[in-house]
């Protein structure tokens, strides 16, 4: 297997008292001769297209996992380039095909697989929040780098002196979302273990396909890529997206879940029906008003929530489960801060609720030709391209709100027993937040919020007292 350093800009880094070397970086390739030529990208795969969705997966040494510690590299590699039989795409290469659109190039170059030693224990990590420690868990990813040069899978093994080993795992956004990304890596646990794929992937992206010709007049307005509100009295979000953040990992229990849930529906307006807001419209919506807050804004202060929704079942017909690739649109919940701190929480949460009323079957076929119609899509990136420092600006005074709640993200079992904690990765863009469930499965959630370094012990304060 060739050996690739072209993304290792430093084998070794210091932070506080947390050393990381390198000591291995591979290509991995499927072990079989795979499918060689161009995959073309749905247009939902080529918004936000130069980032990658990074987590982070940690294990604590245990019996079984002791004996195999000398050979877990060779275990992931192995299992790896099996599984990248059946999962191709990902050991792909995306190439501009006229420097506007995105192809994927089925070529086989391979994923990469790094080892890397820590002498600092587990430990230092305290509750896993995500922090700078993080960055040298995660491999970099040289985006000025020509684009048919990065894999599109990376993945990091880091062991700690303590026998623990974090696992990080950054998959590119061109190509899959959440739901594909922990399909393929949980398959290739199940190979890892010495069990049989379980599903395999529907890799036919036709299936989500603008019209052909796309219609001219779409019949919705897509107003979810217009750039977001700026501040009141700034130009541009320059300012704001220099400012210093931070990340803050907010627990709720069940029961004060319940209580964001029941508090928001006792004013759920008439014409809703049976049906309540939901755990994540009321959690959304108090993340909202408490972030309105914290940020001090002014009453007339227009802001906008972007939702992230898998749309495999509200396409017509859906799509099959194992579908592979972006099955997800953005849409932008807007309000003014003034109304959305001043009424009761069931307004944020029915603002939250009409955005995602929006996203029928329809909705998304003419989102797919009204993304087919603009002559450059390498210019339009959403939410996911915040993670890039490019395009629009989800910060202050915006947010980004995206569930993991119903991912299936727990119990990655390589061959050594279950994580003891898996989280997003680095997550340093402000208003960037995830609502994930609790790890034990007990109604637990965990909202992981990165706001700007000024606001977030207000946002904490806030975010306690108002339930
Ligand atoms: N029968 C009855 N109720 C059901 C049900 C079923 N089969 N399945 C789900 N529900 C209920 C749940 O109990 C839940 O309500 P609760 O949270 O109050 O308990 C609710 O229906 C969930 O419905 P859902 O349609 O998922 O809405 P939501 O408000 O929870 O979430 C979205 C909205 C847009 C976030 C969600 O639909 C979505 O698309 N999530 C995927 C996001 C994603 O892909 N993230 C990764 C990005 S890369």
């Amino acid at each position: 297997m060739p050996h690739n350093n072209c993304y290792l800009p430093k084998d070794q880094f210091n932070y506080i008292n947390m050393r990381v070397v390198l000591n291995n970086s591979c290509l991995v390739q499927p072990v079989e001769p795979t499918r060689n030529g161009p995959m073309s990208l749905t247009e939902f795969d080529q918004t936000g297209v130069l980032t990658h969705i990074p987590t982070v997966y940690f294990y604590r040494p245990s019996g079984t996992w002791l004996a195999q510690k000398d050979t877990i590299f060779t275990t992931l590699r192995t299992s790896l380039s099996r599984i990248l039989v059946h999962f191709y795409p990902l050991a792909g290469r995306l190439r501009w095909l006229d420097g506007a659109h995105l192809v994927l190039e089925c070529n086989g170059k391979g994923v990469q697989l790094i080892e890397a030693e820590t002498d600092a224990d587990l430990d230092i990590l305290g509750d896993f929040t995500p922090s700078p420690h993080f960055h040298h868990l995660i491999h970099p990813i040289n985006y000025k780098a020509p684009i048919e040069e990065i894999p599109l899978v990376i993945v990091q093994l880091t062991k700690f002196k303590c026998g623990g080993i974090a696992l990080s795992y950054s998959i590119s956004h061109a190509v899959v979302d959440g739901q594909s990304a922990l399909h393929f890596i949980f398959e290739w646990a199940n190979l890892a273990r010495g069990d049989s794929l379980g599903n395999a992937p529907f890799l036919d992206r036709k299936l989500l396909r603008a019209g052909d010709p796309p219609s001219a007049q779409p019949c919705f307005e897509h107003k979810q890529f217009d750039p977001p509100p700026l501040l009141i009295g700034q130009s541009n979000c320059e300012r704001e997206r220099k400012k210093e953040t931070t990340v803050a990992m907010l627990k709720l229990t069940k029961i004060q879940v319940e209580m964001l849930k029941n508090e928001a529906n006792k004013t759920r307006p008439f014409n809703y029906g049976d049906r309540v807001f939901t755990r994540y419209e009321a959690i959304a919506a108090h993340i909202w008003r408490c972030a309105c807050r914290a940020r001090g804004h002014i009453y007339e202060q227009p802001t906008g929530l972007a939702i992230c929704l898998d749309i495999r079942n509200r396409v017509q017909p859906p799509l099959p489960q194992k579908y592979f690739g972006n099955a997800i649109v953005d849409v932008v919940a807007t309000g003014c801060s003034g109304d959305l701190v001043t009424r009761p929480s069931g307004y944020a949460a029915s603002r939250i609720r009409e955005a995602i009323n929006k996203v029928s079957s329809e909705f998304v076929y003419s989102t797919l030709d009204y993304l087919k119609n603009l002559k450059d899509l390498s210019r339009l990136q959403d939410i996911h391209a915040m993670k890039a420092n490019q395009g629009p600006f989800y910060g202050n005074p915006n947010l980004g709100v995206i569930s993991w709640m119903e991912l299936p993200l727990y119990g990655l079992d390589f061959g050594w027993g279950k994580e003891i904690f898996m989280g997003p990765g680095t997550h340093d863009c402000d208003g960037d937040s995830l609502i994930l469930p609790g790890l034990d499965g007990d109604g637990f959630m965990v909202v992981a919020l990165c706001l700007q370094a000024g606001c977030i012990e207000d946002f904490k304060r806030l975010f306690y007292e108002d339930i």
